[in-house]
Order: structure tokens, then C-alpha cells, then sequence
């Protein structure tokens, strides 16, 4: 009774204050508590109030016999501080995991001492620096699992890692680790899974002696700075699940020993420099489902025997592969993905494609595909009303136009005929459907009303007819739709109000008719609206003044009356040209109302007095110029007489100031695009003047068709240069105005003294530059781009970032140009189309930069160019981290900056490093840059490490080199 009495008191008594009722284990972990910093009370359940801490304290578990505990998972609870070393006096521990925390400073090995029982750590994801210690494998004998992936641990891996008795699983992904990858890990036979991904490791080959880890089921060695050929050793790895070499420097052929692997369901071997043919034994790889080798220089045709195994997954894009398509590839139930865009494949794709109802991603963009997409039961085809049946299966599948889970699908590039089969309304998670460039016919099908996942639909250069079907309205999420350069007619359907997301709709060069619709002006998003070269009529409605424009163009077109207030202006003057009968401040006076009522009454009275005039005028002209030429024989090159001047910022002076200036002894650089002239004005202002190549007709005497395709693509340039012309910053170079005639186009840009620093770097002058100058430069480049890239919408891309396009001002400050312009021009000279600087309109995009964009993270590529005249062929990353893994880090700093401010040197060099990731999703943004920039500054030292991840780079120096710094090496 007494007994039952005192358990009950000590049951009710709110704090049982004698220590000795909390058992040993409770106070090791309370101290551990008051150790850690948590601040979202993920411990608050650790407290003196219950005895034991097998009685439900937060990540601990005992073990049931001994209630000792021997398992304590704290992952992903915002703890931070350094690893808490009373943790070991849990000596039964047997389970550890601090993942995903912020755990800093060195792991001691001390701390680990008592720990011995330890057979499962886990300290990923938090911020761990210094060397791994050495005495871990004498310390935990016991441990089969260890991962330490996602810290900073840097400098070798310590060879006595090889001594690990029991080890099955090692990671230590992610990490800073620099030395030569460590060969000798071969010595843990145990291993199961070896994963060292993404380190920094010394340049080397892939160790021979992997091949002895026969039980190696998982093998991670992406982005390890591996060169060299695969070792027919791994032949040896019959075991092997996964294998993943991606991201590195192998070069060679894939080894014929590859098909030793006889359990091995996944391949990665994308982003190195292979070459030669696959081999023709993938065959014998049973199990194999994922199969990546994208991006290597791989030739000749797909093997059969791969596209017969069970694939999942096929990714061979940007090789040189050749031949067609395997049909066997078809007979996979299991494949999801397909993507074989930017190889020189030729033929129809496999007619059994379409049965394959498990894809989600077609994407074979950029071959030289031929033929119909196979499938479909039926196929609008040319004409209104001619509908074929096409019964390609009896078993009733839909094609590939119609499968069920396909979320993309890529056919852009090809040569495709035939029509969009009207079964494309059963693909009801398609999202991003792009046909663009093909030969495509027939109408747009209803059915595509009825895709609610559309977010892009890009049909641009085909040969479709018919009208834009009325159901398209009912796509709510369509950003995009680009219709450009088909034979489409009618109205623009109504209810296009419906789509609220659409930023982008480009109709241009079609035989669309009607009024615009009021009803655009309510999209809030939409930014970029070409209806050029169409036989739209009526007014423009004032409700378009609601829309936040970027680009619109409505020239050549029907359109008349008055143009509303807020477009009436020089710089949208392009935009509206080519239609007669609009007036206003720009395009000439209004006619009065009633006229207005009659007005295609007067239009045709007007328009046979002005075909009258214009025989005349072609008459005298003809005359004129053969008159001319008779007596010349030749025409030099004379001033066009009529030029436009667009003006983005209050001018003093005017177009023919600047012609005047234009005197080849006046010529401060040329490039690619054109020359540059150093023009100073009659009113004492000083301007460059960029004359843009590529314009004058009769220059390269090009045949007619040539010319003509440059005078059609000038559109697209007159609306960038308008946007470019918008931006105000700080560190961006003023585009002041812009002339242009038919034929030529100068772009006038404020002048900067100092020139560009590729300039100043590769001359005598460089030493000029100081280290604080320097910093500053980077500082103000990254503040130019971070603005283009996080502060303008939509984000705009300069994907030119060098040297050369960084100009100093007399106080060397610096300013982003360039941007955009240059490519568009030499774009136009390959007969290819404008490209758009606007990173959110996609419209027109380079191969190259498609697939980037594909890559992921497009902002991100904004990175420094390679520099080839200083370096050679090796591109400028390639050199600074080959040069760094050689050498000491004095052989990449410019010997002319002196040792006094190594430490902010090699923080900025980091920051190079960290932007040009390989992985475009690792690079920082923009942003983020400007504010590790100004945190590298010596006498700004970076507040407290564990804010961020981000800031965690900031706190070491430990690999030094940088790109931002890299061009003034
Ligand atoms: C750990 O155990 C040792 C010896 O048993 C003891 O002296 C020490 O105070 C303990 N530390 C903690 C934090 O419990
Ligand atoms: C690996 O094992 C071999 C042969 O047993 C031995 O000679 C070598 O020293 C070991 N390497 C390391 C780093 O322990
Ligand atoms: C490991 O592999 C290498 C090369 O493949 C071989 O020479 C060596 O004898 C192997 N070592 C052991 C311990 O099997």
C-alpha cells in the first residue's frame, strides 16, 4: 500500500527534481540539447519531466530488452551548431542521422571516440568543413553505412578509408574533396554502393581497381573530373545496378566490356566526350531500362539489339547519330521517354510508337525525320472539309499524337508531313506540344480545345490552313502560342479572354482577317503580340492601352483609324507600318468621322489614285536609274536618303549629326556585327555608333531571295532594339537611339572612354587595373546582369557575357552591352531568323540555346565566354580548373595584382568557380552572385555561416579560382 501510495506521488509530482530519477542517457541527451541551437523546438520533448528518453522523446529509439538507446534520427529539424560530441556517450548507439541540419565547423574524430557501436551515420546535407578524419574507420569498425555527401569537407580522401572492415555504403557526394579520387577505396570489398559524385577531384582516370568491388551495386562517379577511357575492367561489376559516369572528361569508345554488366538497369554516360559507334552488344544487357548518353560525340546508327531490350528511358540527344530509328524501340511497353533531338537520324518514326501508352516525353527535334506521325485514326487533311481516315492500327490506338500520358512532345526541326491528327484530344496531360519548322498541312483540329494541361503550343513555319479553332479559347493555362508563318485564315476567335496566362501570341505572316479583339486587352499577362503580315482590319481598340506590352507589332496589315494615345509614339512606329488607313500624331491626320464611315469608299478611291502615282513614280525611278547607270557603269555606295530615327532617351542631336560622324578614321572597333565609330556631335556630346553589317544591298551582290530574307527579319530586330531601349540601369550601357533605312541600321549607344575590358586586360594598359578595380567591375557586371535577369519581365537572357562586352566608363566603372543585338545580326546572316534577347519569349531560339533551355535552369548560362586566342582550344573553365588542380593557385592570378589581397582574390575566384557549375541547377542566380560578390570584400566579412546554404561557399577559401576574375587573369 505504502509502495502503491509513493508511486503515485512520484506519478503526480509535477517535476520529479532528484537527478538520479533521470537515468544517464536522459542527461547526455539533455546536454546535447543545450549544446545544439534549435529554433524550431524540434527537441521540446526532450525535457527532464519524463525519466527515460525511451518514452517518447523526439528521434529516439531504444532498444526494447536494455532500454539503452540505439537509434537517434534528428534529420531535417533546423539544429545547428557543431557536431555535439556528448553524443558518443550513448555508447550503445547504433543509428545516427543529423541530416539536412546545419551542423558546422570540422567533425573531430575526437568526439566520435566512444562511439564504436556506431553502425549507420549520417551527417548529410549540412555544413561540415575541413579534411575527413582519418582515424574514422579505426574509430567505427562496426559501421556498414556512411554518408557525408552534401558538406565541405575538402583535401583527400584519407587513404586510410581503405581500411573500413565492414563498410557497404559510402557517400560523400557533394563535397569540396580536391585530392586524386581515391583508387584505393577498391581495398573495401564490401562496398555495395560507392557514391562520390560531384567533388572536385584531381583530373584522372576512372581507377581500374573499381572492377575488384564485385559487389558494387550502385556506382556514382558523375562530375569527378574523370578523363581518359572507360576501363574494361567494369566488365567485372556483375553486379552493378546503377552506373552513372556522367558529367565528366571520358573520352574514347564505350568498351565492348560494358555488356559484362548483366545487372544493370540504368547507364549514365551523358556529358563527356565519347565518340565512335555504341557497341553492338548492348544487347546482353537484359536488365537494362535507362539508357543515357546524351551529349558525347557518338556516331552511327542506334543499334537494334538496344531498342529491343524493355527500355524505360532512351536519351541520345546532341550526338551524331545517323540512320533511322530502330522500329524495335516500338515494342517497349515501358518506354516514357524518348529523347533524340540534334542528331542527323533520318526516316519515319516507328509506326508502333503510338501504342507505347506509358510515354510522357517525345522529344525528336532537330533530325531529319520524314514522313506522317504515325497513328491516328483520322487526320484533317489539306482543305476544309477532306477528312481521311487513316487506319493505321487496328487495335485502336490513338498514335502518337494521342497518347494518353505525354506531357511533351517535340517534333521541331524535322521534315513531317501530314496533318495534327484529331486524336491529339485523347493526350490529356500533354502540356508543351512544339511542331514547329516541319512541313505540317491540314487544319489545327477542334480536339486541341480540349487539352486543359497546354501551356505551349508552337506550330510556327508549316502549312497549315483553316481557322484557329474556337474551342483553342478554353486552353486557360497556354502561355505561349506561336502560329507564325503558316497559311492560316479567319477571325481570332472570341472568348480569347479565357486565357489568362497566355503571355505570347504571335499570329504574324498568316491570312488572318477581322478587327483585333477588344478582349485582348484584358490578358493580363500577355507581353508579346505580333500580328504583322496579315490582312487584319478595323481599329485598334484603346482597350489595348491596358496591356503591358513588350513587343507588338501590327504592321502590314488593314488596320485603320485612329491608333489609341499610349502607341501613338516614335519608338512603335515599326509596329504600326503598312497600314494605310491608320492615323494619328505619328502616321499623319485623321480624317473625320463620317469619312471614316466611309471610308473603303475613299480607300478605293484613294488606292487607284495611288497605284496611278506609284506607276509613275516606278516609271521615273526605272528611268532614273538606268539613266544612271548608263552613266556611272557602277553605283557606289550613297547614303540612303530617307533614315528613321528611334529614340529611347532625350536626344540633342539628330540623325544627321551622327551620319556626318561616320568617318573611317573615326573607327574604334569592329566585330562580328559591325564596325564602331567614335562620333563626337556638333553640340560637344561624344557617342558610339554601331553600323550593323549585313544591310547594304548589292554589297555581297547576294541573289534576291537572300535579301529579301534579311529586309523580312528586320521586324523581330526593330522590336528588341525597342526593348533594349527601355532598360535603365546603372550598369548597363545607354542604347541611346537606333536609325535605321530599308537597308541599314546604326545603333547609337552612350560613349564609354575607357573601352572594353578585354581591351585593357590583353593590352599594355592592363596592369592599369588594381584589385579594387577589378572587384569593382565584377561587382557592377553582376549588378548589370542580375537587373536583366531578375528585375526586368520577362528576365532577359544576355547570353554573351565576356570580356569584350563589358565597357568601362572614365572611372572604370563598368556596364553590361551588347546584348542580344550582335547575335540577331549575325543570326540574319545566316538566313536564319531574329533571335529574341527575351529570355520569356522563347520565340526565336537557337538550336544550341534550345537545348540549354531544355537543360534546366536557363538564366544560368549567362556565364563568361571562353577566351580561345589566349588560351588555345581549351575553353577558359576547363583551363582555370585544370590549371588549379596542377598547379598552385598563383599560376591563374595575374601576377601584376601582387599578394596583398590573395584572400578576397580567391573568394571572387570561387564564385567564378561556383557559376560555372556543370550542373546549371548548382549555378547561383544572378542575384545571389552580386551578394556573394559584396560578401567576399575582405573588410565586409560574411555575416554568420549558417543562414544560408548559399553563404557556406563564402566561409572557405579552400579552392581558389574564379571566372568573373578569369578574363582579367
Ligand atoms: C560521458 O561519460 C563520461 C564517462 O562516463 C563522463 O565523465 C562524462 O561526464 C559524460 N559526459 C556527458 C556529456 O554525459
Ligand atoms: C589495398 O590492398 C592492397 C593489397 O591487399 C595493399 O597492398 C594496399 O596497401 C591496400 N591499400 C591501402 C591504401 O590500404
Ligand atoms: C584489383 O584490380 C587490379 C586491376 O584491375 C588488379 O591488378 C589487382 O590485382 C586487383 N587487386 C585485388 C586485391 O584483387
Amino acid at each position: 500500500m505504502l509502495f502503491y501510495l509513493l508511486s503515485l506521488f512520484f506519478f503526480l509530482s509535477p517535476s520529479p527534481q532528484p537527478v538520479h530519477s533521470l537515468n544517464q542517457e536522459a542527461q547526455t541527451l539533455l546536454r546535447v540539447k543545450l549544446a545544439l541551437s534549435d529554433p524550431n523546438r524540434a527537441l521540446s520533448t526532450w525535457t527532464n519531466r519524463s525519466d527515460s528518453p525511451c518514452n517518447n522523446w523526439f528521434g529516439v529509439e531504444c532498444d526494447p530488452t536494455t532500454r539503452r538507446v540505439n537509434s537517434l534520427d534528428l534529420s531535417n529539424s533546423n539544429l545547428a551548431g557543431p557536431f555535439p560530441s556528448q553524443l558518443c556517450n550513448l555508447t550503445s548507439l547504433a543509428h545516427l542521422s543529423l541530416s539536412n541540419n546545419f551542423i558546422s565547423a570540422a567533425l573531430p574524430a575526437a568526439a566520435l571516440r566512444r562511439c564504436a557501436a556506431l553502425r549507420r551515420l549520417d551527417l548529410s546535407e549540412n555544413l561540415l568543413v575541413g579534411p575527413l578524419p582519418a582515424a574514422l574507420p579505426r574509430l567505427l569498425p562496426n559501421l556498414i553505412h556512411l554518408d557525408l555527401s552534401g558538406n565541405n569537407f575538402s583535401g583527400d580522401v584519407p587513404p586510410s578509408f581503405a581500411a573500413f572492415p565492414a563498410l557497404r555504403r559510402l557517400s560523400l557526394v557533394d563535397n569540396l574533396l580536391d585530392g586524386p579520387l581515391p583508387a584505393f577505396l577498391s581495398n573495401v570489398t564490401t562496398l555495395t554502393q560507392l557514391n562520390l559524385s560531384y567533388n572536385p577531384f584531381r583530373l584522372g582516370e576512372l581507377p581500374p581497381e573499381f572492377g575488384n568491388l564485385t559487389n558494387l551495386r550502385v556506382m556514382w562517379l558523375a562530375g569527378c573530373n574523370l578523363v581518359g577511357s572507360v576501363p574494361d575492367s567494369v566488365s567485372q561489376l556483375g553486379n552493378l545496378v546503377d552506373l552513372d559516369l556522367s558529367n565528366n572528361g571520358l573520352t574514347g569508345r564505350i568498351p565492348e566490356a560494358i555488356a559484362g554488366l548483366g545487372s544493370v538497369v540504368q547507364i549514365e554516360l551523358y556529358n563527356n566526350s565519347l565518340d565512335g559507334e555504341l557497341p553492338g552488344n548492348l544487347a546482353n544487357l537484359t536488365k537494362l531500362r535507362r539508357f543515357d548518353v546524351s551529349s558525347n560525340r557518338l556516331v552511327g546508327r542506334i543499334p537494334e539489339g538496344l531498342c529491343e531490350l524493355e527500355l524505360e528511358s532512351l536519351n541520345l540527344y546532341e550526338n551524331g547519330f545517323e540512320g533511322e530509328l530502330p522500329g524495335s524501340i516500338a515494342r517497349s511497353r515501358n518506354l516514357v521517354e524518348l529523347r533524340l533531338f540534334g542528331n542527323r537520324l533520318r526516316g519515319e518514326l516507328p509506326s508502333e510508337l503510338g501504342r507505347n501508352s506509358e510515354l510522357r516525353m517525345i522529344d525528336v527535334s532537330m533530325n531529319r525525320f520524314s514522313g506522317r506521325i504515325p497513328g491516328g485514326l483520322r487526320v484533317w487533311e489539306l482543305g476544309e472539309v477532306a477528312v481521311e481516315e487513316q487506319f493505321a492500327f487496328r487495335g485502336g490506338s490513338a498514335g502518337v499524337w494521342g497518347l494518353p500520358r505525354v506531357y511533351l512532345l517535340e517534333l521541331m526541326g524535322n521534315e513531317f508531313t501530314g496533318g495534327i491528327s484529331m486524336e491529339i484530344g485523347k493526350a490529356s496531360n500533354l502540356s508543351v506540344l512544339l511542331i514547329s519548322n516541319n512541313k505540317f498541312s491540314g487544319r489545327i483540329p477542334d480536339e486541341i480545345g480540349s487539352l486543359d494541361a497546354m501551356v505551349e503550343f508552337s506550330a510556327a513555319d508549316n502549312r497549315l490552313t483553316g481557322s484557329i479553332p474556337p474551342a483553342l479559347v478554353k486552353l486557360v493555362q497556354l502561355g505561349r502560342l506561336d502560329l507564325r508563318r503558316n497559311k492560316l485564315s479567319g477571325e481570332i476567335p472570341s472568348g480569347v479572354r479565357r486565357l489568362r496566362n497566355l503571355n505570347e501570341l504571335i499570329l504574324s505572316d498568316n491570312e488572318f482577317t477581322g478587327g483585333i479583339p477588344a478582349e485582348l486587352g484584358s490578358l493580363p499577362a500577355l507581353n508579346y503580340l505580333d500580328l504583322s503580315n496579315n490582312q487584319f482590319s478595323g481599329e485598334i481598340p484603346v482597350e489595348l492601352q491596358n496591356l503591358k506590352l513588350n513587343q507588338f507589332n501590327f504592321s502590314n496589315n488593314r488596320l485603320f483609324g485612329q491608333v489609341p494615345p499610349l502607341y501613338d509614339v516614335q519608338v512603335y512606329r515599326d509596329s504600326l507600318v503598312g497600314n494605310p488607313g491608320l492615323c494619328g500624331n505619328l502616321l499623319g491626320p485623321c480624317s473625320t468621322r463620317d469619312e471614316s464611315k466611309s471610308w473603303s469608299y475613299l480607300w478605293f478611291l484613294r488606292s487607284i489614285f495611288i497605284l496611278a502615282a506609284l506607276v509613275l513614280v516606278l516609271g521615273s525611278l526605272w528611268f532614273y536609274l538606268k539613266y544612271r547607270s548608263i552613266k556611272k557603269g557602277d553605283c557606289n555606295n550613297d547614303l540612303p536618303s530617307k533614315w528613321t530615327l528611334t529614340s529611347f532617351h532625350k536626344l540633342g542631336f539628330s540623325e544627321y549629326d551622327i551620319l556626318d560622324c561616320l568617318d573611317e578614321d573615326n573607327v574604334i572597333g569592329s566585330g562580328a556585327s559591325g564596325k564602331v565609330y567614335k562620333a563626337v556631335l556638333s553640340n560637344g556630346e561624344t557617342v558610339a555608333v554601331k553600323k550593323l553589317k549585313g544591310g547594304i544591298p548589292g554589297k555581297e551582290d547576294g541573289n534576291g531571295v537572300v535579301e529579301k530574307g534579311r529586309v523580312a527579319d528586320d521586324d523581330g530586330f526593330e522590336a528588341e532594339v525597342i526593348t533594349l531601349g527601355k532598360i535603365r540601369h546603372k550598369n548597363i550601357v545607354k542604347l541611346l537611339c537606333c536609325c535605321t533605312t530599308r537597308d541599314s541600321k546604326l545603333l547609337i549607344y552612350e560613349y564609354m572612354p575607357n573601352g572594353s575590358l578585354a581591351d585593357l586586360l590583353h593590352s599594355k594598359k592592363g596592369g592599369l587595373l588594381d584589385w579594387p578595380t577589378r572587384y569593382k567591375i565584377a561587382v557592377d557586371a553582376a549588378e548589370g546582369l542580375s537587373y536583366l535577369h531578375h528585375d526586368c519581365v520577362p528576365p532577359i537572357v544576355h547570353r554573351d557575357v565576356k570580356s569584350n562586352n563589358i565597357l568601362l566608363d572614365e572611372e572604370f566603372g563598368a556596364k553590361v552591352a551588347d546584348f542580344g543585338v550582335a547575335k540577331a545580326v549575325d543570326q540574319v546572316g545566316q538566313g536564319a531568323k531574329t533571335m529574341s534577347v527575351i529570355a520569356g519569349s522563347c520565340g526565336y531560339i537557337a538550336p544550341e540555346r534550345h537545348i540549354q533551355l531544355r537543360r534546366g535552369n536557363s538564366r544560368a548560362c549567362d556565364r563568361k565566354a571562353p577566351d580561345r586566342s589566349e588560351y588555345g582550344e581549351k575553353d577558359l573553365v576547363k583551363w582555370v580548373s585544370i590549371t588549379l588542380n596542377q598547379k598552385e593557385i598563383d599560376h591563374i592570378i595575374d601576377p601584376n595584382l601582387g599578394s596583398y589581397h590573395k584572400e578576397e582574390i580567391c573568394k571572387v575566384l570561387n564564385i567564378g568557380l561556383l557559376c560555372t557549375n556543370p550542373v546549371p541547377t548548382n549555378r547561383p542566380s544572378m542575384r545571389n552572385v552580386v551578394k556573394l560578390l559584396l560578401e567576399a570584400h575582405v573588410e565586409n566579412k560574411p555575416k554568420n555561416a549558417k543562414d544560408t546554404k548559399d553563404s557556406k561557399l563564402s566561409s572557405t577559401c579552400h579552392q581558389e579560382g574564379t571566372l568573373d576574375q578569369e578574363s582579367m587573369v
